[in-house]
């Protein structure tokens, strides 16, 4: 009983821990006009292409007739070829192939994510910092970015499993570097839009998508699909309702 005590205090000065030093979802960059204008095919880095979101997110950029570049640490891995697709082999915490892979391009979407999730990582900030840092530096403005709900402002709306359960035990790590990502972005000079989603899900495209500032639920654990993330993603890149904040998302 007195350890279950301590481990309920446990998550619930984790859950208010990540709430205070996390991004306030409101804080953001002031409005600019879009860079990437409807109706024109944008030339696209993803990055976490290989991954569940990613593939999603190549796919979906594709048929939506972006050129898309796609970054990679085994070229090989995502085993797609199409005509206005390039896989450049890269690691995002290389800044050199980071830089190599912005240039050029109109935005930049990133669903990077790992399962390094048992001792501390910086993969998610350090990474980030790299790309924001060669964002600037060729002056790409447009930055999509999935994170995920509990993150900031939205600590606590996975639901109550994930806040006291899969968080606390599996996530801390996890979560604080996804909190400094988040804390990166905010301070950064580019457009930026964080997306945050409840749980992957693999399902299909639903295309009922509930956004905003306060999606989530204190108590049931809220899901989305990664092909409906995608596309929430790439309605970003002509949309600046977002700009400079982090809704979350979920079906
Ligand atoms: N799972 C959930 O329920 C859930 C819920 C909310 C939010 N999220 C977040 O959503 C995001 C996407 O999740 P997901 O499950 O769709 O993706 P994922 O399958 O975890 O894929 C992560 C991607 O990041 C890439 N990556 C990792 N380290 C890299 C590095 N150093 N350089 C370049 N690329 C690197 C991976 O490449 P490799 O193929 O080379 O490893 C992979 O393409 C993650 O941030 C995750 O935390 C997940």
């Amino acid at each position: 009983m007195k350890l279950l005590l301590i481990f309920l205090l446990y998550a619930t000065v984790l859950s208010v821990a990540l709430s205070r030093k996390g991004l306030r979802s409101a804080a953001g960059t002031p409005k600019t006009p879009n860079v990437v204008p409807d109706g024109r095919p944008a030339r696209l880095l993803i990055v976490g292409a290989t991954g569940g979101t990613g593939r999603q997110l190549v796919a979906q950029a594709l048929e939506r007739g972006h050129m898309v570049t796609a970054l990679a640490r085994d070229q090989a891995a995502l085993g797609v070829s199409h005509p206005r697709l390039q896989v450049l082999q890269g690691d995002v915490l290389d800044y050199s192939s980071v830089e190599a892979a912005v240039r050029g391009q109109d935005a930049v979407i990133s669903a990077l994510g790992h399962k390094r999730f048992v001792y501390p990582t910086r993969i998610l900030s350090e990474g980030t910092r790299n790309l924001l840092r060669a964002m600037e530096v060729q002056g790409v403005q447009r930055f999509v970015c999935e994170t995920a709900l509990g993150i900031g402002d939205s600590a606590g709306r996975m639901g109550l499993y994930y806040t006291f359960f899969v968080v606390p035990i599996i996530l801390p790590f996890y979560f604080w570097d996804k909190t400094r990502q988040e804390r990166l972005i905010g301070a950064s000079r580019v457009n930026w839009i964080i997306v945050r989603p409840g749980v992957l899900t693999n399902g299909a495209k639903r295309g009922r998508t509930r956004h905003g500032r306060t999606v989530g639920s204190y108590l049931r654990t809220v899901r989305i699909s990664r092909a409906d993330v995608a596309d929430f993603m790439l309605n970003q890149l002509t949309d600046s309702t977002y700009l400079g904040s982090a809704p979350g998302i979920c079906s």
